[in-house]
């Protein structure tokens, strides 16, 4: 049953190596008849879809770093703005809210408080609300105009996986919807990114075919005090949640930073074998993946060492790489699906070493339902 854990020590571990599965889950029978995109409830017009000049995700968490990644692929292919804002702040600063505006609320459970309550303000204000979760029939989707579920099934582990990689597809899903309807897209550019997306789960099947070597890794680390990541673009939300499970699972000091922002800042944290994740963007991209090995550079003069995730084929990255954790190769936008999965592969593995119940870590819950 989903209950049971196959085998495996824990449910988050299972759920991370069911992610191939998940996310193919999450595009099954999206493309309906003459190619138009499915959501699975859909109470608003082609109209009012029409009408929307502004978007606003809210979410807490893993969610909300979700939601980050949305911003760069809705805006991108849709050329609607996008503001990604956390729950709990949302409600309480007096958002600009009318009925243009498309509330967008992504959550795991669809049960979570603060994130309710962002919606029910929401609406009040006549927004539309569109749901993006994991649970049918849970409180958020109730309560929203339009809904896509995640499809990633029950997920266990308190600190979310395939729950993360499916509200991505759900977002990227999301972005094509409305690029569709808005017609900014043609058919055809919305087909190829669709194919580009139904290559995912083999492609996270190929990096979890070597999570041996991310374990290894990750019992190197277990008297780490502290782990720097670093991204940029779709990258950055990537980096912040590598650090989030970090401090989730090993509670260990663990933050995550816009590689641009290095010199603003977090620069004066690097001493001598201070580990820092690098999420390389693909070469495809060649001013991102510039300056972030400047930035690199920079880290590396101070004694950092690097843990770099790059494209497989990426040579120029080589001699900045302490550690090379190599990916397959995706499209910028779509890296998130990809360069996630060994962040958490190098959690679960670091908590177990360290003798942590990683399904159930301390302090936190799966679902927080007070604000
Ligand atoms: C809790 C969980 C997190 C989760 C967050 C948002 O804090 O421990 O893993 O990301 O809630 O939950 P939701 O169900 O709204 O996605």
């Amino acid at each position: 049953s989903a209950a049971q854990k196959d085998g495996y020590d824990w449910f988050m571990r299972k759920e991370i190596f069911e992610q191939p599965k998940a996310v193919a889950d999450a595009l099954l029978g999206r493309r309906g008849l003459n190619g138009q995109l499915a959501l699975d409830e859909m109470r608003l017009s082609d109209e009012d879809v029409r009408d929307i000049d502004k978007i606003i995700i809210i979410a807490c968490g893993t969610s909300f770093y979700a939601g980050m990644v949305a911003k760069y692929a809705i805006e991108h292919w849709c050329r609607i703005p996008v503001e990604v804002e956390l729950s709990s702040e949302f409600r309480y600063r007096d958002p600009i809210l009318d009925n243009g505006t498309l509330v967008v609320a992504i959550s795991q459970s669809g049960e979570t408080a603060d994130t309710l309550q962002a919606i029910r303000h929401a609406r009040v204000q006549k927004s539309k609300v569109l749901a993006i979760c994991n649970t049918n029939g849970s409180t958020i989707p109730r309560e929203s105009d339009a809904v896509i579920y995640t499809h990633a099934g029950p997920e266990i582990g308190v600190a979310s996986t395939k729950g993360f990689l499916t509200q991505l597809v759900a977002c990227y899903l999301l972005g094509l919807y409305l690029a569709q309807v808005r017609g900014v897209k043609f058919d055809d550019e919305i087909a190829r990114i669709l194919d580009q997306l139904d290559g995912i789960p083999a492609a996270i099947e190929s990096v979890l075919a070597d999570a041996e070597s991310v374990y290894a890794l990750a019992r190197d680390y277990v008297s780490t005090k502290s782990v720097l990541f670093l991204g940029r673009h779709a990258g950055y939300p990537v980096a912040l949640e590598g650090a989030l499970k970090l401090k989730e699972l090993a509670y260990i000091h663990a933050e995550g930073f816009a590689a641009g922002e290095l010199k603003h800042g977090p620069i004066a944290l690097v001493e001598e074998g201070l580990p820092i994740f690098c999420v390389i963007p693909p070469r495809g991209r060649d001013q991102l993946h510039e300056k972030m090995i400047s930035g690199i550079q920079e880290v590396r003069a101070r004694g950092a060492r690097t843990i770099c995730l790059a494209e497989e084929d990426d040579e120029l990255i080589k001699p900045y790489a302490d550690t090379l954790i190599t990916l397959p190769k995706v499209p910028v936008l779509l890296q998130p699906l990809v360069a996630t999965v060994p962040l958490q592969l190098f959690a679960c593995e670091l908590a177990t070493a360290m003798g942590h119940d990683v399904d159930m870590p301390r302090n936190l819950a799966k679902s927080v339902t007070v604000e």
